[in-house]
């Protein structure tokens, strides 16, 4: 599974990919206005940062005014992926940039026959929100799911990027019924990395090898 981080925080997302944990950054309007960088300045940041497709939100709502944005968005880097909102003018944007070769992430989805329009509008990712639905008591992981057997009915190409993830467990019920990139914010990241049975662990095995009174270097 591809690990995507879910922020516009340059210091966050360089600490992790220096770890090796980084396929790719998503943002959206929230993640830029969180930031209080300039859009454009902090996405070619980030995209001098990191080697795998970068998401920059439109935030145009018709189709041609999202195709004009998508295509400026994209001359900040070759790796801007164009996020537009599952809508009947995003999925029409979402046909044009891709037949035109521009990378297209498609955001706010909440059912499987929107995944469905996606795929079939040439979308590289689809972004099921799985922690909003669970939010009003929905199943967000069922989403997941039914987007996974969906597409590997057809043989659709498009990627399922899990988002709106909230938790450890989230990353791991994504894991295990196949999405294919999933995107979360650096706390939940780094804690994937958390166990106390690590820890009792690494605490004995150092306390015995101070015992020993050897040094490796
Ligand atoms: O990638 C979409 C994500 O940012 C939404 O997350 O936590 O705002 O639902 P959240």
């Amino acid at each position: 599974m591809k690990f995507f981080v879910d922020s516009a925080d340059l210091e966050q997302i360089g600490e992790l990919n220096d770890i090796g944990l980084v396929d790719g950054v998503t943002t959206n309007p929230s993640i830029i206005a969180k930031s209080g960088r300039d859009f454009k300045e902090v996405i070619a940041e980030i995209c001098k940062l990191v080697a795998g497709p970068v998401s920059a939100e439109v935030t145009a709502v018709e189709a041609d005014a999202m195709i004009k944005e998508g295509k400026e968005l994209r001359k900040i880097a070759d790796n801007v992926c164009v996020k537009l909102p599952l809508t009947m003018d995003g999925l029409k944007a979402c046909s044009s940039l891709s037949k035109a070769g521009i990378p297209t992430n498609v955001t706010l989805c909440f059912s499987p026959n929107q995944a469905l329009l996606a795929a079939k509008c040439g979308a590289s990712f689809i972004s099921p929100f799985i922690g909003r639905l669970d939010d009003i008591t929905l199943d967000g992981l069922q989403l997941i799911e039914d987007i996974r057997l969906i597409y590997d009915n057809y043989g659709f190409e498009t990627e399922i990027l899990a988002a709106s993830i909230r938790s450890v467990n989230h990353v791991k019920e994504c894991a295990l019924v196949g999405a294919d990139v999933m995107t979360a914010p650096p706390n939940v990241i780094k804690n994937l990395a958390n166990h106390p049975l690590t820890d009792k662990g690494l605490a004995a095995f150092l306390k015995d090898w101070e015992k020993t009174g050897q040094s490796i270097l």
